[in-house]
């Protein structure tokens, strides 16, 4: 029996009486989140510090964050930015370049504030026009990673133009990620944000060093979203959005307990204007949901008792990081999600679109305002 007052691993506590569901977990991580800088750090921090006590923070900010130094000053920022009380801890990733140095990684792993090393492919997203041109020129910063046992964080798209958008994640991990974990078997990776039955399988059959985050909106929405009654621009976000059967493979993944899969939202807010563009930014913001999302998602498949593991216990073990030892409590009761989230006492004129902007939320947490 753990002592009292410790992080519970039984299982959740999970009420269902009469039609109203609550549950309570140990409070949740996400395992990946764009939260920006500056009056935009400032506007969407306390949606994601409400929910999760830590976040691996992404580093594609306009200038990468390639170095611990840099790492470390954008912890800073982010720490400043925090509402005040709340005790959330940034988890600090480095923008693999082409010119990451092996010396880079040995001061990653000196430092108590970089978890992991990101890998975007040159030109496959959002900020990552510094990202690596071949992987090949990497493979001496990839063997210091195995040997400090730091993961490869991986956004799985090749970038290829003859290749189509939708088979981008599969023909990654065919060209580039099989000859990576071939050739560093001991090289710890999460597939980001997955997408594809594809990439499921990969992962299952993976050894235990690989393992995958799945975004709220890749199991919720199949993408008829973003055609729905017309274009839709706040449904865009990389990986694409796929086709029903990948929506489903996701879901199974997520619910199934296997310890390989841990919620990363994948939240990446853009300005209204930069997404309903002629040229639309990729991204989503979902930190406004974040956890309660997922809660929908395993309410709908029966698996709400699975959601504590998925959220809040593959990912520290993954990380090699203790669970939280708070608690939160979501329940059934909807909510509606404004249009816009006003960005003005940020600073920013323009306003932000959340997730279901006009529609509701099925969960909400106990003693929120929302
Ligand atoms: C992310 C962003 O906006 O930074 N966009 C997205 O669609 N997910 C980048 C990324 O994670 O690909
Ligand atoms: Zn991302």
């Amino acid at each position: 029996m753990p002592p009292p007052g410790s992080a519970r691993t039984a299982s959740p506590e999970y009420r269902l009486s009469g039609e109203i569901v609550s549950l309570t977990l140990i409070r949740p991580d996400d395992w990946h989140v764009h939260l920006r800088d500056g009056a935009m750090l400032r506007a969407v921090l306390p949606d994601t510090a409400r929910r999760f006590a830590r976040a691996i923070v992404m580093p594609n900010l306009k200038t990468p964050v390639r170095t611990v130094a840099e790492a470390h000053a954008y912890r800073e920022r982010i720490l400043a930015a925090r509402p005040a009380g709340s005790g959330f801890e940034p988890l600090m990733t480095l923008y693999l370049t082409d010119n990451t140095t092996p010396a880079e990684i040995e001061r990653a792993r000196a430092s108590a504030h970089v978890h992991a090393v990101k890998y975007y492919p040159a030109g496959a997203t959002t900020h990552s026009d510094a990202g690596v041109t071949d992987i090949e020129r990497c493979y001496d910063t990839l063997a210091a990673l195995e040997a400090v046992g730091l993961p490869l964080l991986v956004h799985g798209e090749v970038t290829d133009s003859s290749v189509d958008v939708f088979d981008r994640e599969a023909v990654f991990i065919e060209r580039v990620l099989v000859p990576i974990v071939t050739r560093f078997p001991r090289l710890k990776v999460v597939l980001e944000h997955v997408t594809t039955a594809d990439g499921v399988a990969f992962v299952r059959a993976a050894p235990d060093t690989i393992a995958a985050t799945l975004t709220a909106h890749h199991l919720l929405l199949n993408r008829n979203a973003m055609f729905r009654g017309g274009l839709r621009p706040h449904a865009y976000c990389l990986p694409v959005l796929k086709r029903e059967r990948h929506r489903a493979a996701l879901v199974e993944a997520a619910i199934s307990g296997s310890p390989k899969f841990f919620l990363g939202t994948d939240s990446a807010p853009h300005a209204r204007a930069t997404k309903e563009a002629a040229c639309g930014c990729a991204g989503l913001y979902t930190a406004h949901a974040g956890i309660e999302l997922y809660a929908e998602v395993f309410r709908a498949a029966g698996a709400l008792e699975r959601l504590e593991a998925f959220a809040s216990l593959h990912g520290p073990a993954f990380y090699g990081l203790a669970p939280n030892r708070d608690h939160l409590t979501l329940i059934e009761a909807p909510w509606s999600v404004p249009p816009t989230i006003d960005l003005a006492a940020a600073g920013i004129a323009d306003g932000l679109v959340p997730f279901r902007a006009g529609e509701t939320v099925a969960f909400r947490i106990e003693g929120g305002d929302a």
